[in-house]
């Protein structure tokens, strides 16, 4: 038993305070936590300053948080560990369609739309046709999903980064699948975007040399019944910003075709089937 702390025994000090009585998964967690912690400010040799500007930072994180911004997701985004928490849990059959972050964007309740519809209200950008089906893992199509999608506009922007600027539900819409599982609707061939940068996560990027960009995608997420949720996007092909997601959520999988059209309803047309895996 270490009564007193030291440097040497600081992992075994912290570690033996802990209850047998306590939540096991708690202190299976915890007791990684301390000894990767205190393991990582041994390797770096972390100053007294580091370590205030460590706390001033986590402050200034905690203190721009609000009902409408997450910024410890965002910081979560940027390090990599929300992909790494996605690809650990959501782990997928061979063929199943893979799943990508959700963002801090998605709007529960979008209008339910008919097939086709157009989801552009704001008049601007290029449109596009997007249509597909959704299978299961035999290739046969899926009954009754439901489709919430949702994008940026031409100019960058989530219609709640700009409400009384953005028609409400602009860039929004769920669908449901009939019987042969083909799902279209209409709407923009979507822009890479700044993910909001204006905050101590943005100012870590920039001190980084990192860019806060995420190359243009439409997200996805699909429910059916019998069926695992998931959460998705689709990217844009020729995307500048690819390689260099801002937030890691790329994969080749998800790089979708878009087709320029000539003499059309729309200018582009974005083919993409989904597949789900059972539950
Ligand atoms: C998004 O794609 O909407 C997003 C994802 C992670 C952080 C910020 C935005
Ligand atoms: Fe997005």
């Amino acid at each position: 038993m270490t009564a007193y702390f030291t440097a040497e025994n600081s992992v075994a000090a912290v570690n033996a305070r802990m209850s047998d009585d306590a939540n096991p998964r708690l202190r299976e967690v915890l007791d990684a936590l301390v000894r990767h912690l205190h393991a990582f400010t041994k390797e770096i040799d972390l100053t007294q300053e580091e370590w205030e500007l460590a706390i001033d930072f986590l402050t200034r994180t905690g203190k721009i948080c609000s009902d409408e911004r997450q910024e410890f997701i965002l910081l979560s985004d940027v390090l990599g560990l929300s992909m790494l928490v996605d690809a650990i849990n959501n782990p997928r059959p061979e063929g199943a369609t893979e799943s990508t972050v959700l963002g801090p964007f998605h709007v529960v309740g979008a209008p339910v739309r008919e097939m086709g519809d157009r989801i552009n209200l704001d008049g601007k950008g290029e449109s596009c046709l997007y249509e597909g089906r959704v299978l299961d893992l035999e290739g046969k199509p899926i009954a009754g999903a439901c489709i919430d999608v949702w994008s940026d506009n031409a100019e960058g922007f989530y219609d709640v980064q700009q409400p009384g600027i953005q028609p409400k539900w602009n860039n929004r819409g769920r669908f449901v699948t009939g019987a042969d599982g083909r799902y279209s609707f209409v709407g923009i061939k979507p822009v890479s975007y700044p993910i909001p940068d204006d905050g101590p996560v943005g100012k870590l990027l920039e001190q980084l040399g990192r860019h806060p960009y995420r190359p243009a995608h439409m997200h996805y997420m699909l429910t059916a019944s019998g069926f695992r949720k998931l959460v998705t996007h689709t990217f844009v092909g020729d995307d500048a910003y690819l390689a260099s997601d801002a937030v890691f959520g790329v994969k080749k999988s998800l790089i979708a075709r878009f087709e320029r059209l000539e003499n059309a309803a729309t200018e582009w047309r974005s083919p993409f089937d989904f597949v789900l895996a059972p539950e």
